[in-house]
């Protein structure tokens, strides 16, 4: 079968395509394996830090990369009770991360990255690693979910305890806070985004936005956050922008607002001012994607809400690294999807 490698820190153009063993090839799904024939992976902007070497806790090479992927079951092993032959399945982003606070090995075991992901034809699971995909999503719209999505949904209503009336700022248009922005809509928040173009701003108001800020054209977007608040600030924030946009994001927040710390589009250094934090009684909380528990709770809001990921645009399996160039030109709004067999 065919498969991508990473087999150093030498960016996208670096990755091999390499044929493999097929992993049902030799007796078939061990107890408790689910062996799944991938249709769809969709990519993040975390499988370009791996595919460049650093990523913290999970880099090791060769691996196979992205951690995000649908497909079909193949096959069952003995003791599989949850998932038959033909069953529609999207795995979790960490193998082993069940519920409750993962514990350092279960952090270790995030596919595409610890452990050989999903960018391959068929790909061997354990059963506790795949969920049934809600039936309203394509596989391409379900490989949008293990990271992006479940991420936002920790932020939101995990650790932030979204509730319906609040307010969520979202930064950029990526997959994270696009992903957000419809959850946090379909829960009846009041959503601000930013954004460097116009154009996506247009197609995030489409998406449900109710107050947008460029941030190109206006680099105190956190000021025009707070007069759309009519000067209270939001009671939560996507933070994905790191150093370059975390003060701002502090001032954008309301008295007692919430941040879920996630990203570092702007880099990993830089001066950042706490005192916001301390005097608006904030609370940050770093965010690392989430468990299988989240994802199962994330999935029951995106049935009874008929959300679907937005998908900016789809590649085929030959064309793999010209998706991971596309995430990086950054002109994409919402995710880049892989399709893979079918
Ligand atoms: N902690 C976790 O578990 C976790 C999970 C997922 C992602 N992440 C991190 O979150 C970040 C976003 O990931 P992603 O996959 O959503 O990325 P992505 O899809 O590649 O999003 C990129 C978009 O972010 C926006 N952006 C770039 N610089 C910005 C800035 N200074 N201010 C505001 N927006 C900015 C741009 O939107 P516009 O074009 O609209 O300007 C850009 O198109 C990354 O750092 C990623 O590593 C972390």
């Amino acid at each position: 079968m065919q498969a991508y490698l990473v087999t150093s820190d030498g960016g996208p153009d670096a990755i091999e395509r390499v044929e493999r063993p097929d992993p049902g090839g030799d007796g078939g799904p061990g107890p408790g394996e689910v062996l799944v024939s991938m249709r769809a992976a969709s990519l993040n902007f975390r499988d370009t830090i791996v595919a460049a070497g650093g990523y913290p806790r999970n880099d090791s090479f060769p691996c196979v990369p992205l951690s995000d992927g649908a497909g079909v079951v193949d096959a069952i092993g003995e003791g599989v009770t949850n998932f038959a032959v033909g069953d529609r399945v999207v795995n979790t982003f960490f193998r082993d991360w069940i519920a409750g606070d993962p514990t350092e090995q279960e952090m270790r075991s995030s596919y595409g990255g610890g452990i050989d992901g999903v960018l391959a034809e068929r790909v061997l699971f354990p059963e506790r690693a795949l969920l049934p995909i809600p039936e309203h999503l394509s596989f391409e719209e379900a490989a949008c979910l293990p990271c992006a999505a479940v991420t936002a949904w920790q932020a939101l209503f995990v650790k932030g305890d979204l509730t319906a009336g609040q307010s969520v700022l979202c930064l950029g248009t990526g997959g994270v806070s696009t992903i957000a922005l419809q959850l946090a809509k379909a829960a009846g928040a009041t959503v601000y985004i930013t954004s460097s173009s116009d154009e996506k701003l247009e197609r995030a108001k489409e998406l449900g936005a109710d107050g947008t800020v460029n941030y190109k054209t206006t680099p105190d977007w956190h000021k025009e956050v707070r007069k759309l608040t009519d000067g209270r600030g939001v009671d939560h924030v996507v933070e994905v922008g790191g150093p370059g946009t975390l003060e701002k994001s502090m001032r954008a927040c309301a008295l007692n607002g919430h941040i879920g710390l996630i990203g570092v589009l702007t880099g990993t250094s830089g001066a950042v001012n706490p005192l916001p934090c301390v005097f608006e009684r904030l609370s940050i909380d770093g965010i690392y994607v989430g468990s299988r528990q989240m994802f199962a709770a994330l999935n029951r809001h995106l049935s009874a809400n008929a959300i679907r990921p937005v998908i900016d645009r789809t590649f085929g399996f030959d064309e793999a690294i010209d998706a991971y160039k596309h995430l990086q030109s950054g002109s994409h709004f919402g995710k880049v999807v892989v399709t893979i067999g079918g």
